[in-house]
């Protein structure tokens, strides 16, 4: 549970990373307060926070773990939406289930992410929110 408070201390003093801090800090924050480190509620969430909340969740469910397989995307958009407005921002939620997630989900298995250029975060940013909301 001290994950999101080390790894905003590690990206802090990184130049390219100051936008995203807040989201690695707040990424367990839940929309109705019982997310950790610190339970924020609502918008008392920073956007960032928000949206990787639910990209890293999106993830998880989707990864394969020693413990069980990767769901399929659809059951975890289903448990996306079962958390809307409760663990999800629901305007945020809403968003990334009526995109088109299947198209991302090819973008980041071509290796899109390991071919970033670090040293432009926003750029790569603002693509992949583009991609998001298409
Ligand atoms: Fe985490």
């Amino acid at each position: 549970m001290a994950h999101p408070r080390i790894g905003a201390s590690i990206l802090s003093d990184i130049k390219q990373m100051k936008q995203i801090v807040p989201g690695v800090l707040y990424h367990h924050e839940k929309i109705d307060g019982s997310g950790y480190p610190e339970g924020l509620k609502g918008d008392q969430i920073p956007l960032v926070g928000k949206i990787i909340s639910l990209a890293d969740a999106f993830d998880a469910m989707t990864s394969r773990r020693v413990y069980r397989d990767a769901m399929t995307i659809k059951k975890a958009c289903s448990e996306i939406e079962k958390g809307l407005g409760t663990h999800f921002d629901a305007p945020i939620g809403r968003i990334f289930l009526e995109s088109d997630i299947r198209k991302l989900w090819e973008i980041i298995q071509d290796g899109f992410i390991e071919s970033w250029d670090y040293s432009n975060f926003s750029e790569y940013g603002a693509v992949a929110v583009g991609t998001l909301i298409q």
